[in-house]
């Protein structure tokens, strides 16, 4: 069984580098992938309280048969439970759908600059991380000028940001921002996405085959080895066990030039100061 290394974090916690994304899986679903996920090796599971299914997530983790301190249970709080009162009440409800009294990583599901309340909501993160309800605290979908806000008006740095990510949407500027100020880069979306076609790029059963690998497992590989922490999504067990697998070959300097030819370019991906939940 592969166990994901642990990539340590700014506050000193530990986040597994390959975990399961659980969107758009129900409940049901969720709670049979999670079980399968944890028997595969996976230790880090990816939910949100837009997904819709953290009591799934829940019923799974207890179903594993794992202890839940061998376990990273990330949550976001979207749109709805910005502001302090609202996130106080929207961690509260996360852990009572998730049957657990903290989570590993809560990050604020997207920016939402528009509505100016990511930064109240970010002290009461603090809050919540001062009082162990959330171990880690992070962000997802925030460009450098919304970092840039939080650093100078709080007093925590996020541990994670986590964003659209992969060999074609390579954000290589916002990823060096983030490693000028310690904060760990998590790729979501990381194959492309339902329905991208990235994994049929031609280049990547070239590479797949020289490796004796697939397509997914190189893609994954590209982020392990560029240091990200990534989440892919599947409900098979086959496929969660081979996007596991990728811990023991590497990608040389001329196989991460070829995979370059898949780069869209600095605009590709989504925009968070014009969408978002
Ligand atoms: N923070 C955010 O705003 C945000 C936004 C989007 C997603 N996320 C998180 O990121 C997670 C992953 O992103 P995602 O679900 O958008 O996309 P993804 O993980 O890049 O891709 C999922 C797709 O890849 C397929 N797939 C998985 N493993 C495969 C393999 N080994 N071979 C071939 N195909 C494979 C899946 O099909 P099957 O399911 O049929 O296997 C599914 O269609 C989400 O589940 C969620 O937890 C976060």
């Amino acid at each position: 069984m592969t166990l994901a290394p642990l990539i340590e974090l700014n506050d000193g916690n530990g986040i597994p580098q390959l975990g399961l994304g659980t969107w758009p899986l129900d409940d049901e679903q969720v709670a049979a992938a999670v079980v399968q996920a944890v028997e595969a090796g996976y230790r880090h599971i990816d939910t949100a309280v837009k997904y819709g299914n953290e009591r799934g997530v829940g019923n799974g983790i207890r179903a594993s048969g794992v202890d839940r301190s061998e376990l990273f249970i990330t949550t976001k709080l979207d749109g709805e439970f910005q502001g302090h009162d609202r996130a106080v009440a929207g961690l509260e409800g996360s852990l009572k759908r998730l049957g657990l009294d903290y989570v590993d990583l809560l990050l604020i599901h997207w920016p939402l600059p528009g509505r100016d309340q990511y930064v109240s909501t970010w002290q009461t993160f603090e809050r919540l991380q001062a009082e162990g309800k959330a171990r880690s605290i992070g962000v997802s979908n925030f460009k450098p000028a919304h970092l840039e806000r939080l650093m100078a008006e709080t007093d925590v740095v996020p541990a994670v940001n986590q964003i659209q990510l992969s060999p074609a949407i390579t954000r290589t500027a916002e990823r060096e921002f983030h490693s000028r100020h310690g904060i760990v880069t998590e790729s979501y979306s990381p194959l492309g996405g339902s329905g991208a076609g990235l994994l049929s790029a031609p280049v990547l059963s070239q590479l797949a085959e020289k490796h004796g690998k697939t397509p997914s497992q190189l893609v994954l590989r590209w982020h392990v080895q560029n240091g990200l922490v990534t989440i892919p999504r599947t409900s098979s067990p086959g496929r969660m066990a081979e996007n596991l697998d990728v811990f023991d070959f590497a990608l040389d300097p001329q196989d991460l030039a070829e995979l370059s030819v898949l780069d869209e370019g600095p605009e590709a991906g989504n925009d968070s100061d014009r969408t978002g939940h």
